[in-house]
Formats: structure tokens, C-alpha cells, sequence
């Protein structure tokens, strides 16, 4: 059977593990080639480096802190040098911390808003325009469905999140004619090493809340990323699509 991302190239930012982990290998499984922007370096990326190779997928792991614009520059560079194009961007790093409304500090603002909202808009600005000059390419967003409800003590998180919705649909609206699908995902609580850092009970009060009485695993997202790289999607546009639980149902 042909695979759906057969002949494909890929770039996962924060792919090095959990939910964009599970992502580049996803990808792979269904025939892309991939590479992986990540903070981290290759012994926490070696399970999905070793699936990606196991799918009989190139791979290639880029050190990247997506906040800083030459780094973007230099891995886009280096992606169509390597690579020869990109036709799939997913925008999946992203940190959090957990902080009062009246105790954040500007610096932590800004720390999160740089990698989860400025990081979205580098790799878009900077992958787009070769997107654009082939009239051919999937971006797709991870933002967080705290982006859409709020979250207590997460105003900052939650702004980033926002953001990346806003910045998706807005830039579907300018590109879609023009070939290139943009789109979002939403994920519910997913059990990677992100939600390790909450308080135990913080997960207490949220598990009681979840409709399933359990929360997702990062192979739980990775299918509505696959469904956004392929043609299946072809008339999704400037969407969030919603892996959650049924925790939030608009
Ligand atoms: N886990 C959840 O419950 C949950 C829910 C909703 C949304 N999300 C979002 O999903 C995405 C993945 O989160 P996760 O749960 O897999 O957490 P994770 O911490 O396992 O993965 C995040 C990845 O992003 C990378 N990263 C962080 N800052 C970076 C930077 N400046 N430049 C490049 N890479 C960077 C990390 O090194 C890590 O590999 C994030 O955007 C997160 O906000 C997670």
C-alpha cells in the first residue's frame, strides 16, 4: 500500500521526545523523511531517531532554540541544503511553568511567549517562502487547549497558546490560495515529560474532571498531525483540531 507522506520532508521543532516525538515518527511510519529542531541533543532523541531509521526514514537533528532567529535561519538553510525542500513544518516546541497572575515576572513572559508564540512565527516566516515559491506545503501548530479555555496560574502559557491559534488562522487566510494548508492542534492533558512538571494535585483535580477518567498519551496526538501532513486534509484550513479527552468541547 503507498504510504501517505511517501517522497515527503518533514521538520518536527521539539522533536526530540514526547508529543513531537511521537509526531516525527508518525511521519516516518507513513514515509517522510525527518528533521528534528530541538534544545536537545541526541541521546535524549535516540528512541525516535531509532524508529525513524527502523521506517527505512533519513534523519536529521538539528540543535535549535526556535526563539532565536539566526538558529531558525540557520536550520532552514540547512534543511534544503540537506534535504533539497521542506513540503511538512510542525511547530511543536514549547515550554511552561505554573505561576500566579501577580507573581509572574516579566522575564517569565517573556521566556514563554519567545519559544511557544515568536518560535511559531520564525519557523513560519523563515520555512514559508520556498512553501510558497512551490505552492505546496503543510505548516501545523501545536498549541494547547489552554489556548482556547485558560488555564489557572498559566496566563502566560495560555497567551502563548492563544496566540498560536490566532497566528494559524490568520495566516491560513493570507496562504491557503496560495497552496500552502496551515493548520492547529489542541491537545488535551497528554502524559509526557511537560505534565511531569505539574503538582500532584494539579493531575488529582484534573483526573477527576476528564470525561475518559484518564489522560492521553503522545501516540493518542500524532494521527491528527499525520491527517494534516497528508492529503486526507486537503480542505482543512486555519483549523484546531482537538485531541483532548473530551476535556474542553466547543
Ligand atoms: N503534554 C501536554 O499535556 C500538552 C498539552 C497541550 C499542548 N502541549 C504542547 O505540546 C508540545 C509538546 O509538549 P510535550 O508535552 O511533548 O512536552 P516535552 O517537554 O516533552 O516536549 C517539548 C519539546 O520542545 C523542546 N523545546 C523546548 N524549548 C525549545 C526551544 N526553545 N527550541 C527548540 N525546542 C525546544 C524540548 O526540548 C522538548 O523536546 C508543546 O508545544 C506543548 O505546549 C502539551
Amino acid at each position: 500500500m503507498t504510504k501517505r507522506l511517501e517522497g515527503k520532508t518533514a521538520v518536527v521543532t521539539g522533536g526530540a521526545r514526547g508529543i513531537g516525538g511521537h509526531i516525527a515518527m508518525a511521519l516516518a511510519s507513513e514515509g517522510a523523511d525527518i528533521i528534528i529542531a530541538d534544545l536537545l541533543d541526541a541521546t535524549v532523541a535516540e528512541p525516535v531517531l531509532a524508529a525513524i531509521a527502523g521506517a527505512g526514514r533519513r534523519s536529521l537533528l538539528v540543535r535549535t532554540d526556535v526563539s532565536d532567529e539566526e538558529q531558525v535561519r540557520h536550520l532552514v538553510d540547512l534543511a534544503h541544503e540537506e534535504f533539497g525542500q521542506v513540503d511538512i513544518l510542525v511547530n511543536d516546541a514549547g515550554t511552561v511553568s505554573q505561576h500566579s497572575f501577580i507573581d509572574l515576572e516579566v522575564s517569565e513572559w517573556d521566556r514563554v511567549l519567545a519559544v511557544n508564540l515568536r518560535g511559531v512565527f520564525l519557523c513560519c516566516r523563515f520555512f514559508l517562502p520556498q512553501m510558497l515559491e512551490r505552492k505546496s506545503g503543510k505548516i501545523i501548530n501545536v498549541a494547547s487547549q489552554l489556548g482556547q479555555i485558560g488555564g489557572i496560574e498559566m496566563v502566560h502559557y495560555s497567551a502563548s497558546k492563544a496566540g498560536v491559534i490566532g497566528l494559524t488562522k490568520a495566516l491560513a487566510r493570507e496562504v491557503s490560495h496560495l497552496g500552502v494548508h496551515v493548520n492547529a492542534i489542541a491537545p488535551g492533558p497528554i502524559l509526557t515529560d511537560m505534565m511531569a512538571e505539574e503538582t500532584e494535585e494539579w493531575a488529582a483535580r484534573k483526573l477527576s474532571e476528564l470525561p475518559m477518567a484518564r489522560f492521553g498519551q503522545p501516540d493518542e496526538v500524532a494521527p491528527t498531525a499525520v491527517f494534516l501532513a497528508s492529503d486526507d486534509s486537503s480542505y482543512y484550513v486555519g483549523q484546531t483540531l482537538c485531541p483532548n479527552g473530551g476535556d474542553v468541547m466547543l
